[in-house]
């Protein structure tokens, strides 16, 4: 009787073992690369659900996927997979411009095909897709041509990432239609936007519902080391993903910005939803370099980029923002009485002037900067801000005193471009009417470049800056501008997700909060441009506009603003915070008076051979080696948050065989953010691949520096280059 039981018990414990088995090798699934463990399964419920781990620590511990579909029903549960397949891929590709100059795309792929069943109980096919890197995960849903599913909207996604703990976290807030915010730094439990003082987001477009919610890419940092970053690739025909934080279990679910009627996307098949990505190292600078966003998406489809140039500009730009000159012919932007209107008139304050801008055609064409950008050049600025009027802008009808072919007569000959400028005003079905007629106005007048922006509530009403209808404005307008072969360099658009591959013409965004602040508000803090490069850069290239050299703004009576960086560090962020496209953004004067610094920005590349991260912790500092294209020069940028620090840089990265010329551009002695800003020291020596450079960083500074092949000239000539 008990040897019965006995085996009985065995039998039941043999059966256990043997379901769990069938369940593990029918719907459990494995792919390993370098550091990266990657799991897929289909749980209890039928619930899709994936995990991650790097070096068996665990990054994402199981977290369900899933779609919900109008009409269709909430498609979590009940899955089943038909079929599943895998790929290995390993393939060098040249971008056309970028930070290296050839890219590996590496990777294992796992295909899912799944079905469930909709509300009425017929059959949807949903493929999964996971693609595992070196240094991360990324995966989409794809939905098949199938006879149930055609036109279809998609009212939620149920995507999780299911954390591990209380991590570090450095983030801004949800907001539908800016990304302009200060990071905080802060536990994922202290996510909350009430928490957030109010000068730091004041911003009149603000549009956030859900306060536990922060937008991507989202840098993590674990107690035991980890860096987690979480974003998205190739955001085509789709809402921006945001995430909401679940204080209580550190679950982060996906949050789809929404249309006016709080659908998510309006799709068909066959349709895939945008890459969700997710870097890990343990290393901070392999975030940093990492290219996994640019290989989930598609090759350029620009058959002959020829047009598409990586340049410098100036522009009649810094002196509206500090209050120096004004954007509108009038005056009467800042004017609240007619008395003011009169004086303004009279004062002939506009900055968009045919001779102000042969000025910084001058600058520009003594200096070997490519461009000049003008805005405040074309009617409508009297009354653009605020107004949430439709037709504020034309894009073609310039003011009185700025003569359009004069100044293209004047910088031909000169032998530089200008920039066009076209804010929207977010006025974004005007803009879309007119922008043929805009493009052949610029064709006509020798621009190959415009700077876009879309500042204020988006017309139509309802409609966000990170909602799937804009998401395509932005696209159809990358696409258009490179049929005009124009290069595009959006302001205030949905954050990048490494759609510079596919449009290489849209060079750059600003897309986060930029230099500007530090002319109008609060300003940016110190730790700012340390964080930037962990979140917002990981997407795509900044328009940060660096280069600042008149720090505090009381010149132009405004004694409670500066900018919160040394100049050394605005010399170090054209390094640092990559972009193919790079203004100088102080005004011309102010670089006339400091022409031995300025030297750093006419010398600096835009485009890079190779890039060596040499050291980083965000929101502490960052070292950035770069190699200028089709050259032996490296460029340097290192720069430090609020604290002064010393960074011990090895150049080992230098060709071993060769002397190189430094100059280094530092934070003098006594410099730091906010009592002694401009102080800087400018020296030269000679140094080869075992140089060890000190780099001695103030609080809020930074040091640029470029280090030139030397010739048998300078050597005989070491003297020169031998400083105390
Ligand atoms: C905001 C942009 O970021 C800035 O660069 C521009 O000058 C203003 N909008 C006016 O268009
Ligand atoms: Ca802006």
């Amino acid at each position: 009787n008990s040897k019965f039981m006995k085996n009985l018990k065995s039998i039941a414990l043999l059966s256990i073992f043997l379901f769990i088995y069938a369940n593990v090798s029918a719907q459990d699934y494995t792919v390993t690369k370098n550091h990266i463990k990657f799991n897929f399964f289909l749980d209890a419920n039928g619930t899709p659900t994936y995990s991650l781990t790097y070096k068996d620590k665990v990054v994402i511990a199981p977290s369900a996927l899933g779609i919900a579909i109008m009409d269709v029903g909430k498609l979590s549960q009940g899955f089943k997979v038909l079929a599943t397949e895998t790929e290995e891929f390993n393939q060098n590709w040249e971008p056309v411009w970028g930070e290296v100059k050839s890219i590996k795309n590496d990777y294992k792929a796992l295909f899912v095909h799944l079905k469930a069943l909709s509300n009425d109980q017929k059959e949807i096919k949903i493929d999964l897709i996971f693609k595992v890197f070196d240094d991360g995960l990324g995966f989409r849903y794809a939905f098949p041509i199938q006879q149930n599913l055609n036109h279809f909207i998609i009212t939620d996604e149920l995507t999780n990432f299911q954390l591990t703990a209380d991590h570090k976290t450095f983030w801004i807030p949800g907001d539908y239609d800016t990304n302009e915010y200060p990071y905080t730094i802060s536990k994922l439990s202290d996510v909350d936007v009430t928490s957030l003082s109010k000068a730091s987001t004041e911003i009149s477009t603000r549009k956030v519902v859900d306060i536990h919610s922060v937008q991507t890419p989202l840098m993590m940092k674990t107690v035991d080391g980890l860096y987690i970053n979480l974003h998205e690739a190739a955001l085509v025909n789709y809402p921006a993903m945001q995430l909401h934080v679940n204080r209580d279990n550190f679950d982060l679910s996906s949050n789809l910005v929404p249309d006016a009627f709080g659908n998510k996307a309006y799709v068909h098949t066959p349709f895939s939803t945008p890459w969700r990505t997710i870097l890990v190292s343990d290393k901070a600078p392999d975030i940093l370099a990492s290219k996994m966003i640019l290989n989930l998406n598609e090759p350029s489809k620009i058959a002959d980029p020829s047009f598409i140039k990586p340049q410098k500009f100036v522009g009649v730009w810094w002196e509206m923002h500090v209050g120096m000159s004004t954007w509108d012919y009038a005056g009467t932007q800042n004017a609240s009485t007619a008395a003011d209107v009169d004086h303004l008139k009279a004062s002939g304050k506009h900055g968009a002037t045919t001779q102000r801008t042969k000025k910084y055609i001058d600058f520009a064409a003594s200096n070997g900067i490519s461009s000049v950008l003008v805005e405040g050049w074309n009617v409508g600025w009297e009354d653009w801000f605020g107004q949430w009027k439709e037709d504020v802008f034309d894009f073609v009808t310039p003011y009185p005193d700025y003569n359009v072919k004069e100044l293209q007569d004047y910088a031909a000959s000169k032998g530089v471009k200008i920039i066009m400028h076209h804010e929207t005003s977010a006025s974004v079905t005007n803009y879309e009417r007119q922008q043929d007629t805009a493009y052949r106005f610029m064709k006509k007048f020798g621009y190959d470049a415009v700077k876009s922006g879309y500042v204020g509530k988006i017309i139509p009403r309802g409609e966000f800056h990170d909602g799937q209808w804009m998401v395509n404005h932005y696209i159809r307008t990358a696409q258009k501008t490179a049929d005009y072969h124009i290069m595009l360099d959006a302001h205030e658009p949905v954050r990048p997700t490494g759609l510079h591959r596919t449009y290489p013409n849209w060079m750059a965004s600003e897309a986060a909060r930029g230099n500007e602040f530090n002319a109008w508000s609060v300003g940016n803090p110190p730790a700012h441009e340390t964080i930037l490069p962990f979140t917002r850069l990981i997407g795509g290239p900044m328009d940060y506009t660096p280069g600042i050299f008149r720090i505090k703004l009381d010149k132009y009576g405004k004694p409670e603003n500066q900018v919160h960086t040394t100049l050394a560090k605005q010399l170090a962020l054209y390094v640092t915070l990559y972009s193919p496209l790079q203004m100088a953004a102080d005004i011309i004067e102010n670089y006339e008076e400091k022409m031995d610094a300025f030297q750093f920005i006419k010398d600096v590349a835009v485009d890079w051979d190779d890039t060596k991260i040499l050291t980083a912790e965000p929101g502490e500092y960052i070292a950035t080696a770069r190699k200028a294209k089709g050259t032996n020069n490296w460029f340097l940028g290192a720069i430090t948050n609020q604290d002064s620090r010393k960074l011990d840089l090895s150049l080992s990265f230098l060709d071993p065989k060769a002397n190189y010329i430094l100059t280094t551009y530092a934070d003098a002695p006594k410099a730091s953010w906010d009592k002694n800003p401009e102080a800087y020291d400018i020296k030269k020596s000679i140094v080869n691949n075992k140089t060890i450079l000190k780099a001695i960083l103030a609080n809020g500074g930074g040091l640029a520096a470029s280090i030139i092949l030397a010739n048998k000239n300078d050597m005989k000539d070491l003297k020169k280059y031998q400083s105390k």
